[in-house]
């Protein structure tokens, strides 16, 4: 038995159990394929009464049988010769045909275009691509998606050891390549189990990764030259389609390094929970007095900004949504960091629909009016401005005056309230122009958070607790080998 593991006997019991959790059932295989083929049929058709020369192929998680229960999100592509022209082409191309095969659509705002649909309870990515083959020189970033898929079905010979990583990866919200997330994603899961050769085997590895760490499962790089080639990431997969691109780009040292740490958990600690978590979220409903609670033992405060009403005149998508939230806790941070309320954290978040909330914890949501303004040492030629424009300064509150080597000045702070300085950091024309104009705001203090929504409260809850089930594991099995 390897030293900081259980027995494997143990492991195996709950990865038996984990196997059966994270298997479709036979009644949502049979939705699944039911859907792709409606919704295949429906675009073939439409792409043939438009007359355009283009293939409908199916691709991502739902062909390579590496979707989880409860996924409701199929992948198909339509791929147009070369020729046909630009990606804003390709834009305009997909529309038409998602316009007349769905009726309606969601656009989506990557850097490729591509559009959302419905159809059930099934969300569709409609992504136009060019047809190419493999070798050929890629023309735009989602052409390697088929050759993707040959790949994976050539080589994959147990789609569920995929299934048992993206549950876990879910469970510990390390799954998925987008922004928000900064995780693995699907295709990197493949890989990754295609390379090592199971999922218990990616975990036993990435106990051991000690960052950069390289991989090449088809030998296209040597090391040195991969490094060259992928100066950043603490994790490079060199695509086995595309030998120039890394599976692992949009992964963070954070993600990185949670999964390590998750993986070395479930080893000393194999628990359910690892793969539960990801299948069936734990509903939380956090109360507005347990957090205004929390905070009076913190002696902190809360600035919370909320922007509603994002769906009028028309919705945005999932990814813009969350990247502007994200943008703005980054903007609200910094903004009561410029001005001297040292937070404790900023964040934002969105219910994916039609509300972006931002907040941030402050020691104070009131300064005094006076602040103690540092100038330059005396002597040097910026002093005679700093003269001028102090002396004269209808916000000066004393000085300027000398200690020591250099000038001070007691001035009086541009925003003394939290609050006023949130509010006026979104208003009017400093929202970012795809916001402007929608959105209604509010500023609520935790005095008045209990008219935030549910998912709001547990966001702001989990940021002021930063309880990471896994590292409670790992704890647990640390205790229990001392
Ligand atoms: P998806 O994001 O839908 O992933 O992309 P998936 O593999 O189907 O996994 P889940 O189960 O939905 O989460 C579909 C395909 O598009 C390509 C991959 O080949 C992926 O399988 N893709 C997607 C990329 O190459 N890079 C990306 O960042 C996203
Ligand atoms: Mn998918
Ligand atoms: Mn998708």
């Amino acid at each position: 038995m390897r030293k900081g593991t259980r027995p494997s006997s143990d492991i195996e019991e709950v990865l038996e159990k984990a196997r059966e959790l994270v298997t479709p059932s036979v009644e949502e295989r049979r939705e699944l394929k039911e859907t792709l083929e409606l919704a295949i049929d429906r675009v073939r058709r439409a792409v043939d009464e438009l007359g355009y020369d283009a293939d409908v192929v199916p691709v991502g998680s739902a062909v390579r049988d590496t979707w989880l229960p409860g996924n409701y999100e199929l992948d198909i592509f339509v791929l147009f010769p070369k020729e046909v022209g630009d990606k804003e082409v390709l834009g305009e191309l997909i529309r038409e045909i998602a316009i007349r095969a769905f009726g309606k659509y969601v656009q989506n705002y990557a850097e490729h275009p591509y559009v959302m649909v419905k159809l059930g309870k099934f969300d569709i990515d409609l992504v136009p691509a060019y047809r190419i083959r493999r070798g050929e020189r890629i023309k735009s970033s989602v052409d390697r998606t088929p050759l993707h898929n040959s790949y994976v079905m050539s080589k994959l010979k147990s789609p569920a050891e995929v299934r048992l990583l993206k549950a876990f990866l879910k469970s510990i919200d390390a799954y998925g390549a987008e922004e928000r997330v900064g995780g693995f994603s699907g295709y990197l899961c493949e890989v990754l189990v295609i390379h090592y050769g199971g999922f218990l085997e990616v975990v036993r590895a990435a106990v051991n990764w000690n960052p950069p760490v390289y991989i090449d499962p088809e030998d296209h790089l040597g090391e040195e030259y991969a490094s060259m080639l992928f100066p950043k990431g603490p994790l490079v997969v060199v695509d086995p389609v595309d030998p120039r691109r890394n599976v692992a780009a949009a992964l963070t040292l954070t993600q990185f390094n949670r999964f390590r740490v998750a993986a070395r958990a479930f080893l000393l600690n194999p628990s359910l929970e690892f793969f539960e978590r990801g299948i069936r979220p734990r509903r939380m409903r956090i109360k507005a007095s347990a957090v205004e609670e929390e905070l009076r033992s913190r002696g902190t405060h809360l600035v919370v900004v909320e922007l509603s009403g994002l769906d009028e005149p028309d919705r945005l998508s999932r990814e813009l949504l969350w990247s502007q939230a994200r943008k703005l806790g980054r903007i609200l941070g910094e903004e009561l960091e410029r001005y001297g309320f040292d937070p404790i954290w900023s964040a934002g978040w969105t219910d994916e629909s039609s509300t972006i909330v931002v907040a941030a914890e402050v020691p104070h949501l009131l300064l005094p009016p006076l602040e103690r303004r540092q100038g330059p040492p005396v002597g040097v030629s910026e002093e005679d401005r700093f003269l001028i424009k102090y002396s004269l300064g209808r916000s000066t509150m004393g000085g300027p005056f000398i200690r020591e080597d250099r000038w001070y000045v007691y001035r009086r702070r541009k925003y003394h309230e939290a609050t006023l300085l949130a509010a006026d950091t979104f208003r009017g024309r400093r929202l970012p122009p795809v916001l402007r104009g929608r959105a209604k705001m509010r500023i609520l203090t935790e005095e008045e958070i209990s008219s935030l929504e549910q998912w709001a409260l547990n966001e702001i809850w989990r940021e002021l607790r930063k309880e990471e089930f896994f590292v409670r594991l790992l704890v647990e099995g640390l205790e229990k080998g001392q």
